[in-house]
C-alpha cells in the first residue's frame, strides 16, 4: 500500500527536466548516494571551488553572462544545480560544433536512455502481468520511467562527449581537448574506465549484483580505481637507470590545464632515504610567452604531459648498486602553484597538495 501511494505521487510530479536527483532516490539508492559525492553532482559555482573561483575572474562574470559554462557545468540551467541524473539520462545524440559539442536532449517526458548487455534492441514500457488469479504479480521495467536500450552512446561512451569533447575559448584556441577513440568501442571506453561495475543492486526493486560507480573516479574522487590503468618500470642503464610512465589510457594522462602530474623517486640505500630529481609533466597555455587563465590563451607555452597511449621514459643519471632501492609514485596536484595563487586557492590542502596515483617498488639485485 505504502509503495502504491508513493508511486502515484511521483507519477504525478511535474515533468523530468525540472526534476533533481531525489526523485530518483527512492527506487536507486545506492546510486543516488554515489552520485552525491561526484564531481558531476558538484560541477555548479555553489559546490566546486574551483569554478566558482575561475567563474570570479572570467570576464564574462561582469556581465552576468553565465551562459558560457552552464552548458555543461549546471545544464538544468539553475545556476545553483549541478548535473542531474536526467542531464545525462536524458541525451539523444551530439552535435559536433568548433567551440564546443552540444547535447541533444529528449523531449518526450520520462523516456531515459541506458544501457544493458543483451538488451541492445530494447525499449521497456513498464508492465504489470498477474498470474494465478492475481496472487502472483510480475513487473517488468520501471513504474516511474520508460527506459531505451538502443542507444549506442550509452555503450561506447559518445554520451560524454557532448561535455567532455573539447573546449575553446573566443581565440579559437583549444583550451582542452579530449581523444573521440576514448569513446568508440564497445569494451574499453569512458564509461567502462571512469564508471566500472562495483558490488551493490542498482535498483531497491529489481535486484542486480553490481552497477554501475556513479561517483564517477576522476581526478578529484576515488583516483585510486583507476590506477590500473597506469604502469611504472624500471630499467638500469649503463650510467644510471630508467623509469617509464605507460598512460594506458585513450586520452592525455590529464587534460585541464589547471593539473600538474609529478613523478617522484625515493632511494633507499644503506638504511638511508634519499629523494631523486621530480619530473613534473603539464600542459601550460598562455599568450605573449607567459601562463595566463583559460580565457586569455592563443599559444601552448609548454607541452610535456604524457599523451594518449604513450610510454613515457624518464632518465635519471644516479648509478645504482645492488641492495638498493627504489620508491617510484606518480601523482597529481589538482592545481599547479601559479594557477592557486591567482585563484586564491593556494590554502586549500586537498587542491594543491601532492595526490599519489601509482606507486611501484623496485630493488637492485
Ligand atoms: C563544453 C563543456 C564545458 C563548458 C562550456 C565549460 N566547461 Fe568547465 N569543465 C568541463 C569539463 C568536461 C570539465 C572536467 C574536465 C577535466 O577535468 O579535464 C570541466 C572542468 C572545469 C574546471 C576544473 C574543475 C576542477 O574540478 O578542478 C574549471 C575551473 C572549469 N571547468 C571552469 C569553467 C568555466 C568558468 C566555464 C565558463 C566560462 C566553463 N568551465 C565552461 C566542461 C565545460
Ligand atoms: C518508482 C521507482 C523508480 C523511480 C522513482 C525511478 N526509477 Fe529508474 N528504474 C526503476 C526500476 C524498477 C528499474 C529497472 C527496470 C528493469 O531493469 O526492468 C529502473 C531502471 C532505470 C535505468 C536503467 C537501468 C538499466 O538496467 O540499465 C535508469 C538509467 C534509471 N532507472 C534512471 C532513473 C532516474 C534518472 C530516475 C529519476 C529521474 C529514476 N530512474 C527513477 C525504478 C525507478
Ligand atoms: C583505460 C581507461 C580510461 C578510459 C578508456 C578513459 N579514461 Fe579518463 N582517465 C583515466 C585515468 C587513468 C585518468 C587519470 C587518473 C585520474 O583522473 O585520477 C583519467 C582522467 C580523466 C579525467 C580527469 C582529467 C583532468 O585533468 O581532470 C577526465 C575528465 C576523463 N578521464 C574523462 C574521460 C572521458 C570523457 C573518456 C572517454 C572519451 C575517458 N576518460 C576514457 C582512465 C581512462
Ligand atoms: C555523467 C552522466 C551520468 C549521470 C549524471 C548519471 N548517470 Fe546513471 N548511468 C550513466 C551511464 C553512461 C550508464 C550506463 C552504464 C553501463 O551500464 O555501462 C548509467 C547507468 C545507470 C543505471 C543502470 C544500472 C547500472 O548501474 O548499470 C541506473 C539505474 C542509473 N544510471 C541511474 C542514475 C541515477 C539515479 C542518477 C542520479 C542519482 C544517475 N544515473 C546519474 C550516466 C550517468
Ligand atoms: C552535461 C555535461 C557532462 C556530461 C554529459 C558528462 N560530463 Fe563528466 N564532467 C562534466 C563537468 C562540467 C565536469 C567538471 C565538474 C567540476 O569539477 O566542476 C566533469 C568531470 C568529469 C570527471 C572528473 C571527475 C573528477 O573527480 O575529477 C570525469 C572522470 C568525468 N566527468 C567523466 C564523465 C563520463 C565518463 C561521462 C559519460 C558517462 C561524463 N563525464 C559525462 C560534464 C559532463
Amino acid at each position: 500500500m505504502r509503495l502504491l501511494i508513493m508511486l502515484t505521487l511521483l507519477l504525478s510530479s511535474q515533468l523530468l527536466a525540472t526534476e533533481n536527483a531525489t526523485t530518483c532516490k527512492g527506487c536507486h539508492p545506492t546510486i543516488y548516494t554515489e552520485f552525491q559525492n561526484s564531481f558531476h553532482k558538484k560541477s555548479s559555482i555553489k559546490e566546486d571551488k574551483v569554478h566558482s573561483a575561475m567563474w570570479n575572474l572570467h570576464p564574462a562574470k561582469a556581465k552576468g553572462n553565465y551562459k558560457k559554462c552552464a552548458e555543461c557545468h549546471t545544464p538544468n540551467n539553475t545556476v545553483h544545480e549541478g548535473i542531474t541524473c536526467v542531464s545525462c539520462h536524458s541525451i539523444t545524440s551530439i552535435e559536433n560544433h568548433s567551440t564546443a559539442n552540444k547535447n541533444i536532449y529528449e523531449s518526450k517526458p520520462k523516456t531515459l536512455y541506458s544501457a544493458e548487455k543483451g538488451s541492445e534492441d530494447k525499449k521497456v514500457i513498464y508492465q504489470e502481468k498477474s498470474s494465478w488469479l492475481g496472487m502472483i504479480k510480475e513487473t517488468t521495467g520501471s513504474p516511474y520511467h520508460n527506459i531505451d536500450y538502443t542507444n549506442k552512446g550509452y555503450y561506447t561512451g559518445k554520451m560524454c562527449m557532448g561535455c567532455h569533447s573539447h573546449k575553446q575559448n573566443s581565440h579559437d584556441f583549444d583550451v582542452c581537448r579530449t581523444e573521440i577513440e576514448g569513446a568508440k568501442s564497445d569494451e574499453s571506453n569512458c564509461i567502462t574506465c571512469h564508471m566500472p561495475q562495483i558490488q551493490g543492486s542498482s535498483t531497491s526493486i529489481k535486484k542486480t549484483k553490481t552497477h554501475a560507480f556513479h561517483s564517477f573516479a576522476g581526478v578529484r574522487n576515488a583516483p585510486q580505481m583507476l590506477s590500473k590503468h597506469i604502469n611504472l618500470a624500471f630499467k638500469q642503464s649503463t650510467n644510471g637507470f630508467e623509469l617509464t610512465v605507460h598512460n594506458d589510457t585513450p586520452h592525455a594522462l590529464l587534460s585541464h590545464p589547471l593539473r600538474v602530474v609529478e613523478l617522484k623517486t625515493v632511494l633507499k640505500r644503506d638504511g638511508k632515504k634519499e629523494e631523486l630529481k621530480i619530473h613534473t609533466f603539464v600542459r601550460t597555455i598562455g599568450h605573449n610567452g607567459k601562463p595566463s587563465m583559460p580565457w586569455l590563451a592563443n599559444q601552448v607555452i609548454k607541452d610535456t604531459m604524457i599523451k594518449a597511449n604513450e610510454k613515457r621514459m624518464v632518465a635519471f643519471d644516479t648509478v645504482l648498486k645492488s641492495g638498493d632501492e627504489l620508491e617510484v609514485i606518480l601523482g597529481y596536484r589538482i592545481i599547479n602553484s601559479v594557477s592557486a595563487k591567482k585563484l586564491g586557492l593556494e590554502k586549500e590542502k586537498e587542491l594543491v597538495e601532492f595526490t599519489p596515483l601509482k606507486r611501484a617498488y623496485f630493488s637492485v639485485e
